[in-house]
């Protein structure tokens, strides 16, 4: 090994190089060539559009995605990510994002931080002016200040209105709830919980309200999740979430984590995640995505792939996995793309089944496609 190191210097280095970035399994992804085109979660319709802007005027694809997510971000109607959010189990807005840059190979990542509208943002700003990956909590915040970010209160009427419905809910054996007027409170009829509401917020109709009660019951893991091509071959990715509502102060979930929420490698893919973190942590579901892609499987079967291994984490349980959502998305390095969702769907209010979807512009206005769905879900 030595002698041959010696002997040949260059062909040591250049088999690194090589088998790092693109067994021989994979070559095909060679000879595709690359074009402009932004994936996104079924929330980053418009995300996708202003991200295609900024790559057809020439932009890199970091900026262009970034910008892109930070519509939803900026949105108080979007109450899965950013300002709007829905907030944690003391009424607090935490944020969790990541980026990856594949022409430099660089990452940046902020977890648990406050007060601060657009994550994204902040993580971008990681990559580019730190040493570190992620930053988190109050050190996330403190520094995101000292680079100028402004600090505002995330929460809306609107977040505000569930979380209280979701406080208003809890019951202890005896049917009482310290956040329902007391047993000293004097006798009236029975009020509904949608009542009892209405009180508190009057300038909700009956739709909020009743969409209210509903996150109460089904916390929501929404989250946008934005990847990106363009014609050189450049590849980003970035996913920005206020993660699980009603969560422990605290805890992180997988949109910030590289390798779960998010991973690019522009010699081979980029793929991420939306939905329920923890599974998507315990498979490095990103990650495991893009490999699957080195390794020559399509997007499609690369994501699938990875939902069987969340399914075989349960065993199969379906009544375990029927508690939750997942979805993956996956772009490859030739522009070839995929969503896949570990369900067909998921009861609505109405008592119909959504079918999960995700964004796709490659070039003039966005549109929604089918994601591919693992199992059928009846109920
Ligand atoms: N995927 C978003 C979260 O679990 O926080």
């Amino acid at each position: 090994m030595g002698d041959e190191d010696t002997a040949h210097p260059m062909r040591r280095r250049d088999w690194i190089l090589s088998s790092a970035a693109l067994p021989a399994s994979a070559a095909a992804l060679q000879t595709a060539a690359p074009k402009n085109i932004v994936i996104a979660s079924a929330n980053g319709l418009q995300s996708c559009a202003k991200a295609m802007e900024i790559i057809e005027g020439g932009g890199d694809t970091l900026d262009a995605i970034v910008a892109g997510v930070n519509i939803v971000e900026e949105d108080p109607n979007d109450t899965s990510v950013g300002y709007g959010g829905l907030p944690n189990e003391l009424g607090v807005v935490e944020l969790d994002a990541s980026v990856m840059h594949g022409p430099t190979n660089r990452a940046g990542a902020v977890s648990a931080l406050r007060n601060i509208k657009c994550p994204s943002k902040v993580a971008k700003l990681v990559l580019e002016q730190t040493d570190h990956v992620m930053l988190t909590g109050q050190g996330a915040l403190d520094w995101a200040k000292l680079m100028g970010f402004k600090e505002e209160d995330l929460l809306t009427e609107r977040s505000r209105l569930a979380w209280v419905a979701w406080k208003q809910s809890l019951r202890d054996r005896e049917g009482n709830n310290n956040w329902t007027d007391g047993l000293d409170a004097p006798s009236k009829p029975a009020q509904k919980a949608e009542a009892r509401l209405k009180e508190l917020f009057p300038q909700f109709d009956d739709e909020t309200i009743a969409w209210a009660m509903h996150m109460a019951r089904f916390p929501t893991t929404g989250t946008i999740n934005c990847l990106a091509l363009n014609a050189k071959g450049e590849m980003s990715g970035t996913t920005t979430t206020s993660g699980l509502a009603w969560k422990i102060p605290g805890r992180v979930g997988d949109s910030p984590i590289i390798g779960a929420g998010l991973y690019v490698d522009q010699e081979v893919g980029a793929a991420g995640s939306t939905g329920r973190g923890e599974e998507n942590i315990r498979v490095a579901g990103a990650h495991t995505i893009v490999e699957n892609m080195r390794h020559g499987m399509s997007p499609k079967d690369a994501c699938l792939d990875c939902l069987k291994r969340i399914v075989r984490n349960f065993k199969g349980d379906m009544e375990k996995l029927n508690r939750f959502d997942i979805n993956f998305y996956a772009l490859r390095k030739d522009g070839v793309y995929a969503g896949a969702a570990l369900w067909s769907g998921r009861q609505r209010r109405d008592g119909g089944f959504t079918s999960p979807k995700f964004a796709v512009n490659d070039g003039g206005a966005s549109r929604l496609e089918d994601c591919v769905p693992l199992l059928e879900r009846r109920k």
